[in-house]
């Protein structure tokens, strides 16, 4: 869905970008930004049965406040339409031990990707054989405790990680294990190309040969069990055109094994990377869409190829708990900066920042915000939302029209920051990182709670 700016800008008034909401809308939620549950009350945002206002005098700001039954649609949803697949939730894009329980509550998998995610996973619960452990630098120690748990699959990046895994395994330790490959592809938001983009960390080269030479090398292995292939191409993927592309290029190479080799492997993992929406211009496909797509590429070309079709399993992070969260702040001072040519940009300063939002300044990601404590008339500002870090690329919404009257000790809530803002959170100006606290039905529950002080001051052995 796109908003074109149609209104009449005053001489001199400063534009947003083409796809921002018209500014007469400023009050309004734009529903497919929000998790199911959010709607206004006289302009307070309700999330989860409960009013913002009332959830945050309790756990103060800045806060994310996470919609336990919107995130688990999204991971029923995703289980539903891809019913024949299994559907690892990628823990990395935002993990605690009470979504690791959601997760399997719900009958998805878990991807974790660090020796702490595998901890947060089994602190949980979590049945190890339904675990994923990415990660292109895995250490010997962290294999060995993933093999010594029965973690589910390891997916290999490695020549050397092979090597690792061979001299652990054996004498009664098995590890069952996918082989990342690269295909070739590179999908981001609307885009993908499909040449090069090998120059990357992650997989071993189809093209190259290392993929089919890190396969002869596990099947050589006595210890490890090789269940198929990997390839992950990207984020924010909007249609199916570039897992057509990998899925092409992976089942050759599995066509290949099958050759040369003679083995058929069962499995093989297309990652995840499914878009949502940031803001009015970004248009999703919903799972049941991408899951025909994708079913039908794999069946043609298995058929094309003559190879019985793998069975099949996806890893999405970002379109199960995206949406489900917000981050709440606090305004802390307005600012309104003349540009060159008279515009005038409303700088809006919030108790948070770069420090629990990296992806405006790290991607230069769009993020959208809203008024949350009260509705306004007053005429709307194109106002940029900031944090209060030490660093002018600290910006947590780039554009936005808020109400005119924006004040200090106003609330605004920025939805979709669910993925990859709490798990890329840092202590940047030794900031506390701010808590996760899961809404549901009128109860509010705090996942994970608020760094204090001591936290901070915990790992600082002061000058001994
Ligand atoms: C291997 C792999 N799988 C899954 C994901 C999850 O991606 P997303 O959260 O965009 O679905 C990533 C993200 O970087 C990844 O690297």
């Amino acid at each position: 869905m796109t908003h074109e700016a149609g209104w009449a800008h005053a001489p001199g008034a400063l534009r947003g970008p083409s796809w921002l909401r018209e500014p007469g809308d400023v009050n309004d939620l734009v529903p497919h930004l929000w998790s199911q549950t959010a709607h206004k009350v006289d302009g307070e945002l309700h999330v989860g049965g409960l009013a913002v206002p009332d959830l945050v005098a309790n756990v103060n700001t800045p806060a994310y406040v996470l919609d336990e039954a919107d995130f688990r649609a999204r991971a029923r949803a995703f289980r539903d339409a891809f019913a024949a697949y299994d559907v690892f939730y990628a823990g990395k894009a935002f993990l605690c031990t009470a979504v690791a329980r959601w997760i399997q509550e719900e009958g998805l998998c878990l991807d974790v990707c660090s020796a702490g995610e595998l901890t947060v996973a089994l602190r949980a619960g979590v049945d190890p054989a339904r675990i994923g452990y990415h990660g292109n630098n895995k250490t010997l120690s962290e294999l060995r405790r993933a093999v010594a748990a029965g973690i589910g699959r390891i997916v290999v990046d490695s020549f050397d990680e092979i090597e690792r895994l061979e001299s652990i395994t054996g004498d009664g330790a098995t590890a069952r294990v996918m082989i990342r490959v690269t295909a070739g592809v590179e999908a981001h938001t609307h885009e993908y190309i499909a040449t090069a983009h090998e120059d990357q960390k992650f997989g071993l080269s189809i093209t190259n040969g290392q993929a089919f030479e890190a396969v002869r090398r596990v099947l050589a292995a006595p210890g490890i069990e090789l269940l198929g292939l990997h390839s992950h191409i990207g984020s924010q993927i909007f249609d199916s055109a570039g897992f057509e592309v990998a899925a092409r290029r992976v089942l050759a190479l599995q066509a290949r094994v099958s050759d040369e080799l003679g083995v058929t492997l069962p499995e093989m993992d297309l990652g995840g990377g499914f878009g949502i929406a940031y803001t009015t211009q970004d248009d999703p496909a919903d799972p049941a869409q991408l899951a025909t797509e994708m079913s039908k590429i794999v069946e043609h070309e298995c058929r094309a190829l003559g190879i019985p079709e793998p069975r099949l399993s996806i890893e999405p992070g970002r379109a199960i708990v995206g949406p489900a969260m917000c981050t709440v702040y606090t305004v802390g001072t307005v600012k309104p900066v003349q540009l060159d040519g008279g515009a005038v940009r409303t700088y809006v300063s919030v108790d948070g920042g770069m420090s629990d939002n990296i992806r405006t300044a790290l991607y230069d990601a769009d993020y959208s915000c809203t008024l949350a404590s009260r509705a306004s008339d007053a005429p709307p500002v194109l106002a940029r939302v900031v944090g209060k870090h030490c660093e002018a690329g600290d910006i947590v919404v780039k554009d936005e029209f808020l109400p005119g009257d924006v004040r200090p000790g106003d609330l605004l809530a920025v939805p979709g920051t669910g993925a990859y803002c709490r798990s890329m959170a840092s202590n940047y100006n030794h900031a506390l990182r701010p808590p996760v606290v899961a809404v549901r039905d009128g109860v509010a529950r705090v996942v994970v709670r608020r760094e204090t002080e001591d936290d901070l001051l915990a790992t600082d052995m002061g000058d001994l």
